[in-house]
């Protein structure tokens, strides 16, 4: 036998018996934006490396170690398959000369691809709903975001999720920071990790983030960002937790939490979870003024945050708030050699004249009995009998299939009418 072709490690199938969780999703997610203004953007999911590079920071996990990179003969530029999203909108409102002064409320959902090791709901290709608001400086934004997420949970039935917040305050307050960081760290040094150490140098703020038990007791010692920032980034912030007071959306301050990507400002926030073992952040985002400057774009602030797709259907799953697929109505069964023919036509004028209606056609042939046992289990309230001899009589056999009830004709000028009737009979 030839070998069979597996698919790739941390790549996954969506299959049909798992869809329903991702269109439930993606159905509220689509509506709730709307309702919030968003407007739905598309970008290519390969764009230049150099954009990832500048955007999230040479020093990430993400550029050091996860990015598929290759190269392509006619761009003669190294590229890279996207591993998020926020670098390739920003790219995009550059590009397309979007800026100028100008407010955009942006979202997006695709497949992001990182070379992490994979785990349960860590995987090397997944999917984000990524949601961007640029153009305003203000707390408001990050107010009306986090918002919204709240509301999305609500609205999903997810209940297992916690906000956490904090404030990395602007780059200059963050330097100051990082030189007393370097200072409390370098005498700790010997204590320090591989992986710590190499951050030393390039992003100690990332040790704060380190996943090392061994680490913990180091950073818990460390100085805090917040107690570094500067006046406006402290009024910001102190904006954001009154009006999240106010609204009612319960959130901790968590001072160590700095996120892996480098171009967040001021607010940072992640919605975490105790409900899906070692990965705990199902959405999480931040400000990021100085990114599209950074990336040759007129300086204008942003703001916004992706949600994991599989790690929040995961959830829906867990709180039991997939809806089950809903059944066929009508299920047609077909005998005889001029029912094959004359019940496909049928069908399709039924279909114009219900549209509600879910028909499923018996495809393949099969013995009365077995049409009969298929029509059973595709869930069909009623079944109709398209025959030979029902045919020559004018009518179609209208059959219940979920109560007791006897089968009975209906002519078939007056087929669409009759199978309403049946239906809402309960059929
Ligand atoms: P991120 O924290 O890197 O942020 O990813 C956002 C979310 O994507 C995470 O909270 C998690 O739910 C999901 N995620 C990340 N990696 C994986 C993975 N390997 N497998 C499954 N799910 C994963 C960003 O990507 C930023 N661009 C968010 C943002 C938008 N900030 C501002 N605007």
């Amino acid at each position: 036998m030839t070998e069979q072709i597996q698919r790739v490690r941390g790549m996954n199938d969506v299959l049909p018996g798992q869809i329903g969780g991702w269109q439930h999703l993606e159905g509220i997610v689509r509506n709730l934006l709307t309702e919030y203004g968003f407007e739905e953007i598309r970008t290519p999911v390969v764009e230049h490396t150099e954009l990832f590079k500048r955007a999230i920071g040479e020093f990430t996990d993400v550029v050091e170690k996860e990015m598929y990179t290759f190269s392509d003969d006619e761009e003669k530029r190294s590229l890279t398959l996207r591993p998020e999203a926020t670098a390739g909108v920003m790219r995009a409102l550059i590009s397309n000369g979007m800026l100028r002064g100008a407010r955009h409320k942006l979202w997006c959902i695709g497949p992001m691809f990182r070379h992490e090791r994979p785990q349960e709901v860590r995987y090397r290709q997944f999917y984000q709903v990524n949601v961007e608001a640029v153009g305003f400086t203000g707390p408001d934004a990050d107010i009306e975001l986090i918002a919204m997420t709240a509301r999305l949970w609500r609205r999903l039935g997810i209940d297992r999720v916690k906000l956490n917040i904090n404030s990395l305050g602007t780059p200059e307050s963050r330097r100051v920071y990082r030189d007393k960081l370097v200072e409390y760290f370098r005498a700790h040094e010997a204590r320090l990790d591989a992986d710590s150490k190499r951050r030393l140098e390039g992003n100690p703020l990332r040790i704060l983030d380190s996943k090392n038990p061994e680490m913990q007791e180091i950073v818990a010692g460390a100085p805090l960002l917040t107690d570094h920032l500067d006046p406006e980034s402290r009024e910001h912030f102190d904006t954001l937790c009154n009006s999240l007071r106010e609204i009612g959306v319960p959130y901790q301050v968590n001072p160590r939490l700095v996120r892996g990507l480098d171009y967040y400002t001021r607010t940072v926030f992640e919605w975490i979870t105790d409900a899906l073992g070692a990965q705990d952040a199902v959405c999480s985002g931040g400000r990021y003024d100085g990114l599209i400057a950074q990336l040759g774009g007129e300086s204008t602030p942003g703001v916004g945050f992706a949600m994991g797709v599989e790690r929040a259907v995961k959830l829906l799953e867990k709180a039991e708030r997939v809806p089950a697929r809903p059944p066929a109505d009508v299920y047609v069964v077909m005998s005889g050699e001029r029912a094959s023919t004359a019940g496909p036509s049928m069908v399709e004028r039924l279909r114009d004249q219900l549209p509600q209606v879910r028909f499923e056609l018996n495809l393949g042939g099969g013995t009365f009995k077995t049409q009969f046992r298929r029509a059973d289990r595709s869930g069909a309230a009623l079944a109709l009998i398209v025959g030979d001899d029902e045919l020559a009589r004018g009518v179609v056999g209208v059959k219940p299939l979920r109560r007791e009830a006897g089968q009975t004709d209906c002519p078939i000028a007056e087929l669409a009418a009759g199978v309403r009737a049946a239906l809402a009979q309960g059929a």
